[in-house]
């Protein structure tokens, strides 16, 4: 019988697929993930791994297990994972792309709304006993109605946070991306325009480019400096395209006016982190695709992935080059 170990525990629709295909699955049991040794250790007595986008799988890792016959990544973004030296031990890795589309994107409006309409810290005042009157010039938020979205990656979740916004606000969608989408051009009125030109004029921005070699650190001192006042910075992709210093700076110096994040730099981030005592920032801890839904179909997708693998067939998301 062949063997699947998954490093953390996931929905029983990915469980159960992988038990029906005739697969002895072994899942790691604490709430506490496994260090890199432990993952190296269970994954050695294993024929296929489903990892989590915080599992560290580099070239080390991927060395030492060259008998593993599929990965695949219980996310849609697989930087955490050395593709090239995967490729090259001609080991197929998998990702879950399209079914997390959707929640993503809705999460991506919820910051967005969240940071406009001040919703997290006006809740904190009422926490804190500070609310005694309607206040005329409290907590004055701003209007998305026709304002600018620009949209850094115009892939699925992109496309979809320009849906949402534009159905919801009529919002104008510029978009930065390496691809010209004359489809998205034509069905939202979006143009294309360079990096400098999206920061120029977009009252919010929200980031759905994977984390490359292209997109690290590009939000960095110089680009928020570029940015309106009144923006929003939205990043729901990958902690690693900001630079968080720069980004805590350009808050606390009012070079913008908020930032919605679900993803920082590091993972966890920590409590000390001075982005959480600003009251122009939501944080939420990488949960873009948590949904019930959402995560049920993931591991619906990673079980396919494995079980396509190990048939030697093409993955689902089929993610080497
Ligand atoms: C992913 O799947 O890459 C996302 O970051 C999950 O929210």
């Amino acid at each position: 019988m062949e063997k699947v170990f998954i490093s953390r525990r996931i929905p029983n629709k990915g469980i159960e697929t992988l038990k029906n295909a005739g697969l002895e699955v072994k899942v790691w049991g604490s709430a506490i993930p496994p260090t890199y040794e432990e993952l190296l250790d269970k994954t050695a007595q294993a024929d296929a791994l489903i990892c989590m986008l915080s599992d560290k799988i580099d070239s080390h890792f991927l060395r030492k297990n060259t008998h593993l016959k599929v990965i695949s990544n219980y996310a849609v973004g697989f930087n955490n994972i050395d593709i090239q030296t995967a490729t090259d031990l001609g080991i197929p890795v998998g990702n879950t792309p399209d079914v997390l589309t959707e929640a993503t994107a809705d999460h991506a409006f919820t910051l967005m709304l969240a940071v406009a309409r001040k919703i997290l810290d006006s809740n904190k005042s009422i926490l804190e006993g500070k609310w005694k009157n309607w206040e005329p010039m409290g907590f004055l938020g701003q209007d998305l109605r026709e304002r600018t979205l620009g949209v850094v990656g115009m892939g699925r979740i992109g496309q979809e946070m320009a849906r949402l916004c534009q159905s919801a606000f009529d919002m104008k969608i510029l978009y930065f991306s390496n691809t010209a989408k004359p489809e998205t051009e034509k069905k939202l009125h979006a143009k294309k325009v360079s990096f400098d030109e999206l920061l120029e004029q977009s009252d919010v921005i929200s980031v759905h480019t994977s984390l490359n070699e292209s997109s690290r650190g590009i939000f960095n001192k110089e680009a928020f400096q570029k940015m309106k006042k009144n923006a929003i910075f939205i990043n729901t992709a990958r902690g690693e395209i900001h630079d968080e210093i720069a980004l805590t700076e350009a808050l606390s110096n009012g070079l913008i006016w908020g930032a919605g994040l679900d993803v920082t730099n590091p993972e966890p981030m920590s409590i000390d982190n001075p982005l959480l005592s600003l009251p122009n920032v939501v944080i939420t801890p990488h949960i873009a695709s948590a949904t019930i839904d959402t995560r049920a179909n993931m591991s619906f997708i990673a079980a396919q992935n494995i079980i396509k693998g190990l048939k030697k067939e093409k993955l689902v998301g089929f993610v080497n080059p």
